[in-house]
């Protein structure tokens, strides 16, 4: 066996060379026959074997498993769905690495479903075997310079064009157009590309070639373009299987399954690339001597064992080592071998498939051996074809076993008794080769029973599968960049958002001097936290926020909470003051009911959560409503007295109401009871707002110069005299416009809850339209207002639910969305909350740097009582907004204490505060 193939022919070496020894007799010979011929059967029990040690090592790769490495690769590529069929346009197509030594170029145009179907124009071009073994580059360049060959003879534009590079080497993709070469296999060892991305290489040759301006839009293994080139039919086509000088297969599986991927939703193409799958235990006891010698004298001994006895570069060649060998052993050509015989790649993958071609017949085998320089007899013949059968019909059985692996995997991934799915074959030992595809057929059937399987050979090649894959390539690619542009305006740099905080302190120093500013900076009359010696039973209400809510608040050495949540319908918060106070005072007398507190007359303080002008602690003139409060006769009128005379209305109640609080202050006083170092109170929930101790000396209009006062900014506000506008987008226009207090609270309008999911659906209203979200079609339901919530974006957006719960949200909504909708709604929401949490940490840094500087400080550190919905709720605003106030004032060390208990427990301390003064006084 050693000298078999390695014999070192020189050119010209032509004579025959005939064994010296006595050729065997008949029954010697006849042994000698069935021993080689034996040793490529594979039984049954084999093939299964190799099935299910296939399979295993598929769904180890799966998981992810890395040691020890599982014996095939399972690359994810970036295809997530089988083709709609509405595909259309014009694209070129270069293959390299399917077919040999040839690399191929086409022109596809696909006409979408109602089209009629064009041919693709296409031309082959020979690689030379020096570039094949050369640089890199050179193998590049040849590439661009076939491209421009066949460009040249073709009528088209040279600008603009969009190609789809097919390239069957195992590569690790990391996006639609970005693949790096993990080796070689097949007849190629070019130097400087294995761990390169092959798509800037081309991209780079084209552009040192410079005659066509080419955008290289995908690259496909060329199971993927058999796949996807397959009409869709009755059964859609998930599983691509290519025998051509390689072999390989990719299927669809569950993206939930593939640990590499971050998705649990959706199906992904994945390659298998099994002709690298070697398990010494499956197959071992079937290689045979001449597929070791077939592995020693490749270009890579040792890697792609499984695709050496299966893929058509090598089928001819383990023919030619057995020929070889029955020759010298004398059974064959009467003992004579010829220098051709023993050279490697004499025989080809087209002789061995016309040699065994019944059509052909004997005449045809006579003549390739005669060009082989052999003188073959009529047994010669009938032997030659034998070994020609044996060969291919293992090669063919082999391929069923990993085939019947693939369906196996995606049978359990599936979950289903019987799997009914269809096959597209491609590459030539399929398609030329005559009986290798109903072994095939047959043995997959014998080894997967439970699998229903139609068989679809590809049309032209995979060409048109890759032109699909592009199309929706340079879909995604024009989408990605309009997306990009409109989200642009939300993707805030520092400047911009110290410049929000310079203008934010601005705007409160002349609030706090009383000269027209969009920030009221409105006194509180609340001049310390809590010491905690308050003692007392108190009641509470807390209005303006998601929840409406009447508290029993007990504060002892501690403090008891008893609360109950109460509705207030929009006919309500929108109808006539009246109304709702009567309304809040019938709530209050139910919850007194419950309680058992009827009849006892207990201090009561009200958190009410829009801006007030306080005169004492007892007395606020709502200046506005906000939020999605609207009630008539309220808007100038003291809201204490609001609230008694609908307690007087009532008869038969005494509440005895000591103090109103917005709920930035309820909030800072609830925290501040815990953390001495809270000084500043902040609601990012329905709406956005701030209060923080501002010294007593810096207020225009408050008595006394010496001490604090806590100072209600109505943050929210911000902005209303236009100073915003820089910032200000379509999309918070369209907000704005549509809301009950147009022009008014625009800085609340990019931050709260109240408005960030209008404005997410203001955009995927925007992106619809351009024809990127949905297919394009505007969906009623989301033309309706208020129907994307904003809790939707904290669930979103949350990491442990992905995109799964993108879809799951919008299918809900009714919204049909593909996983790259679902990626580009996620990225609109991730915007849009960004925007937000980075505008309210501007507005924190103004805050913290104020008290610092007002006291003189180099460093500060202080605490932010913080409640709200949104606040609380989205999984990144909170370290956001920390992120931007570290980066914006970075003197200040800034704690954030999340109020556990609402505002209405600081509500009650500031009744308790003030009770306990008024005790003093009277003493
Ligand atoms: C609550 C407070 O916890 O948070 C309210 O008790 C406050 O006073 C509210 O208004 C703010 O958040 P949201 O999301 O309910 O508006
Ligand atoms: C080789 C390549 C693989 C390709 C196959 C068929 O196995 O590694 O990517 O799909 O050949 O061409
Ligand atoms: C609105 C109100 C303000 C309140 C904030 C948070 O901005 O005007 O008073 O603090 O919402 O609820």
């Amino acid at each position: 066996m050693d000298s078999i193939g390695s014999s070192g022919l020189r050119q010209g070496e032509e004579a025959l060379s005939c064994s010296e020894e006595g050729l065997p007799g008949p029954s010697e010979s006849s042994e000698l026959v069935q021993e080689c011929l034996q040793q490529f059967k594979v039984t049954r029990a084999q093939l299964q074997q190799i099935q299910a040690s296939l399979l295993g090592s598929m769904e180890q790769a799966l998981r992810g498993q890395a040691s020890p490495a599982p014996a095939v690769r399972m690359l994810p590529t970036y295809v997530g769905s089988t083709p709609h069929g509405t595909e259309q346009g014009d694209f070129v197509v270069l293959e390299l690495g399917a077919t040999g030594a040839s690399l191929r170029v086409l022109w596809v145009t696909l006409t979408g479903i109602e089209g009629h179907r064009v041919e693709p124009r296409s031309q082959e071009f020979v690689i030379p075997q020096e570039v094949m073994l050369g640089a890199g580059q050179q193998l590049f360049d040849f590439a661009a310079h076939c491209l421009s060959e066949f460009l040249d003879a073709q009528p088209v534009n040279k600008q603009g064009l969009q190609l789809g590079f097919s390239f069957s080497f195992p590569c690790h993709q990391t996006g639609l157009d970005r693949s790096t070469l993990i080796s070689w296999t097949k007849g190629f060892r070019c130097s400087g590309v294995e761990g390169q991305d092959v798509v800037q290489l081309l991209r780079d040759a084209i552009r040192r070639q410079g005659a066509y301006s080419i955008d290289v839009v995908a690259v496909v293994n060329d199971t993927v373009g058999t796949m996807m080139g397959c009409e869709p039919g009755v059964r859609p086509c998930e599983v691509g299987l290519v025998v051509d000088t390689g072999t390989n297969a990719c299927y669809m599986e569950e993206a939930r399954h593939v640990a590499v991927l971050d998705e649990d939703r959706g199906r992904v193409c994945i390659s298998v690339e099994w002709g690298s799958f070697s398990d010494d235990g499956a197959l071992g006891p079937v290689l045979t001597t001449f597929d070791h010698t077939l592995d020693h004298e490749s270009l890579n001994p040792g890697a792609q064992r499984f695709e050496k006895m299966i893929g058509g570069l090598y089928l001819g060649e383990l023919v030619r080592l057995v020929l070889a060998h029955l020759a010298r052993c004398g059974v064959l050509f009467g003992g004579c071998t010829s220098p051709a015989l023993l050279s490697q790649g004499s025989i080809l993958l087209e002789h061995v498939a016309e040699m065994e071609d019944p059509s052909t017949g004997a005449a045809r085998v006579h003549a390739i051996l005669q060009d082989l320089g052999l003188s073959p007899g009529a047994s010669d013949v009938e032997l030659v074809q034998h070994v020609c059968a044996a060969v291919c019909t293992r090669a063919a059985q082999l391929c069923a076993a990993a085939l019947a692996a693939v369906l196996s995997c995606l049978q359990h991934s599936r979950e289903q008794q019987t799997l009914q799915v269809a096959v597209a074959t491609g590459g030539r030992v399929c398609e030329r080769h005559p009986r290798f595809c109903s072994v095939l057929q047959g043995t997959v059937m014998l080894l997967a029973p439970e699998c229903d399987v139609s068989f679809i050979p590809s049309v032209d090649g995979g060409g048109r599968g890759v032109a699909m894959v592009t199309a929706v390539a340079a879909r995604l690619a024009a989408h990605r960049r309009l997306l990009e542009q409109t989200l642009a305006p939300f993707r805030l740099n520092h400047d911009q958002l110290a410049a929000v905080q310079a203008q934010m302190r601005k705007a409160m120093a002349k609030g706090l001097r009383g000269e027209a500013s969009s920030l009221r900076m409105l006194p509180t009359f609340v001049r310390a936290t809590p010491d905690g010696s308050e003692r007392g039973d108190f009641l509470a209400l807390d209005l303006g926020g998601t929840n409406f809510r009447v508290l029993l608040v007990r504060v002892t050495t501690g403090v008891q909470i008893t609360s109950e949540i109460y509705s207030i319908p929009e006919t309500v918060a929108q109808g006539s003051g009246q109304q709702l106070f009567d309304h809040i005072v019938d709530c209050i007398v139910d919850f007194q009911q419950k309680q058992g507190l009827s009849g006892q007359s207990l201090p009561l303080g009200f958190t009410f959560s829009f801006p007030c002008r306080q005169l004492g602690l007892d007395q606020g003139i709502l200046l506005n409503w906000t939020k999605g409060f609207k009630a008539s006769d309220c808007e100038g009128q003291d809201v204490v007295s609001l609230l008694r005379e609908a307690i007087t209305r009532r008869q038969a109640v005494e509440l005895n109401v000591v103090a109103i609080v917005n709920d930035t202050v309820g909030t800072m006083m609830s925290c501040g009871y815990e953390d001495p170092r809270c000084e500043i109170g902040l609601i990012v929930g329905t709406g956005t707002n701030a209060c923080y101790m501002e010294e007593l000396r810096n207020m225009a209009g408050v008595p006394g110069d010496s001490g604090r006062m806590c100072i209600n900014m109505e943050w929210g506000a911000f902005g209303d005299d236009g100073s915003l506008a820089m910032l200000s987008t379509r999309f918070d226009a369209s907000v704005d416009q549509a809301s009950i207090n147009p022009g008014k609270q625009r800085f609340e309008k990019m931050i709260s809850g109240m408005y960030l999911g209008e404005i997410v659906r203001h955009i995927l209203l925007h992106l619809t339209s351009l024809g990127v979200l949905f297919r394009g079609q505007q969906i009623q339901r989301l033309q309706t207002r208020d129907i994307f919530k904003t809790k939707f974006l904290s669930e979103i957006e949350s990491d442990s639910l992905a995109l799964r719960q993108v879809r799951a949200i919008l299918e809900d909504l009714g919204l049909p969305l593909t996983s790259d909708d679902a990626l580009m709604v996620l990225e609109v929401c991730q915007a849009v909350s960004q925007r937000a949490a980075q505008l309210c940490g501007a507005g924190v840094a103004a805050v913290v740097e104020k008290i610092r500087e007002n006291r003189g400080l180099e460093e500060l550190a202080v605490s932010v009582g913080v409640d709200g919905t949104l606040y609380k709720l989205h999984p990144h605003f909170s370290s956001l907004v920390a992120a931007t106030v570290r980066e914006l004032a970075p003197r200040c060390v800034v704690t954030f204490l999340q109020s556990e208990d609402g505002s209405g427990k600081g509500a009650a301390l500031v009744t308790a505060v003030a009770c306990r003064l008024a005790q003093l006084t009277r003493v």
